[in-house]
């Protein structure tokens, strides 16, 4: 009786436990506890079956103290390693066969990755500040030693200086708006907004710099209104990074168009969507390349993006814009053609 109702409650759980008796013998085991351990573990002492000595430890506290416990326990394959918290809980009953511990194995895999994951950023922030912080302090060093009288050279140092510093500027604040859009990324925007006005908006503060770059730069399909539920200040911010990529990579000279639809969206867009194509006809992307780019810090030629004052940061605030608002973005790129980024937009 007490047996079978433990059995049940078990079943129930969806994570792998074990019921061991006080003699440390695995009485019970859910399925989840077998498709991890075995099968064989039923009946067998749990020294046997779990050999892995912290948790070993933690069960022997709580048979000789009664003690609630925790421990890790980690289970490694082809797939790799899953990793499991176990919670050992001494079961308080006088019924006889409810008696014993319980081992509850939470599976914390997706925590550890997170926190590889967070470890990466900071390494990965920390060379990308030191690279011009290093160029700096070299530049420093010569203004205050060999180049001391020269003042040509003065002059020169004192412009890669200031590249360098406004690049880690312009670091410091991709990585402030990236962790606010993070953070933002579950609320889902609710102002209206008109898409022609953000991109009439985005196209006019690049217009300067098409000009340098003798780029014709337009947008087209923005003669009427294009409204939908959104963030004015993150669509223009997609919309700012995106044309100036089409700008930068497309290279001089080229034209970069934006052009706006209405459409019924397609797959797991359902329902009305507007969509943006940012064209460039640059030198265009390497498929090999497409589905990284939206990472943080990837580039395709890390030269190349530096010497423009790049952070590498770009197209990951893009990419978590447009998920806050539903959206998808897809890149299409041809060798040799150009690229086009389009961004779909749900309209409600
Ligand atoms: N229109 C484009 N044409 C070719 N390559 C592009 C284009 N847009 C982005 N890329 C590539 O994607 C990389 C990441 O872009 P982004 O996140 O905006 O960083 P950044 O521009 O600061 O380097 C760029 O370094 C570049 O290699
Ligand atoms: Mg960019």
């Amino acid at each position: 009786m007490a047996e079978q109702m433990m059995q049940s409650l078990l079943a129930s759980v969806p994570e792998p436990m074990l019921h061991l008796d006080q003699e440390g013998l695995i009485v019970q085991a859910n399925d989840p506890a077998t498709e991890l351990l075995g099968g064989w573990i039923l009946g067998r002492n749990y020294v046997t079956a779990l050999r892995q000595p912290g948790l070993l430890s933690r069960v022997e506290a709580a048979f000789a103290r009664a003690e609630v416990g925790e421990a890790r326990f980690v289970q490694a394959d082809q797939a790799g390693e899953t990793v499991f918290r176990v919670r050992v809980t001494p079961v308080a009953s006088q019924l006889p066969g409810l008696d014993g511990l319980l081992l509850h194995f939470h599976d914390v895999t997706h925590l550890r990755e997170a926190e590889e994951m967070r470890r990466d950023f900071v390494a990965n922030v920390s060379h990308e500040l030191r690279t011009p912080l290093t160029a700096i302090l070299g530049f420093i060093e010569t203004l205050r030693g060999p180049a001391r009288n020269d003042v040509e050279a003065t002059d020169r140092f004192f412009s890669i200086m200031e590249d360098e510093a406004r690049r880690m500027n312009r670091m410091v604040s991709d990585l402030l708006s990236l962790s606010r859009v993070e953070g933002q990324e579950r609320m889902r925007p609710s102002d209206e907004v008109d898409l022609a006005d953000v991109l009439n908006g985005a196209v006019a503060s690049l217009r300067h710099q098409a000009d340098e770059g003798k780029n014709t730069l337009e947008v087209l399909g923005v003669d009427q209104p294009l409204l939908l539920t959104g963030d004015e200040d993150q669509l223009t911010q997609v919309f700012l990074n995106l044309t100036e990529n089409a700008l930068k990579y497309g290279g001089a000279g080229r034209p970069v168009t934006l052009k706006a639809s209405e459409e019924e969206g397609t797959g797991s867009m359902k329902g009305p969507v507007l969509r943006v194509d940012v064209i460039d006809q640059g030198d265009g992307i390497d498929p090999l390349h497409l589905p990284r780019l939206t990472e943080r810090f990837y580039r395709v030629d890390t030269h190349r993006s530096r010497a423009m004052g790049g952070t590498g940061l770009g197209l990951a605030i893009v990419k978590h814009i447009v998920n806050r608002h539903r959206g998808r973005l897809r890149i299409m790129s041809e060798p040799g053609l150009g690229s086009t980024f389009s961004v779909v937009l749900p309209k409600g």
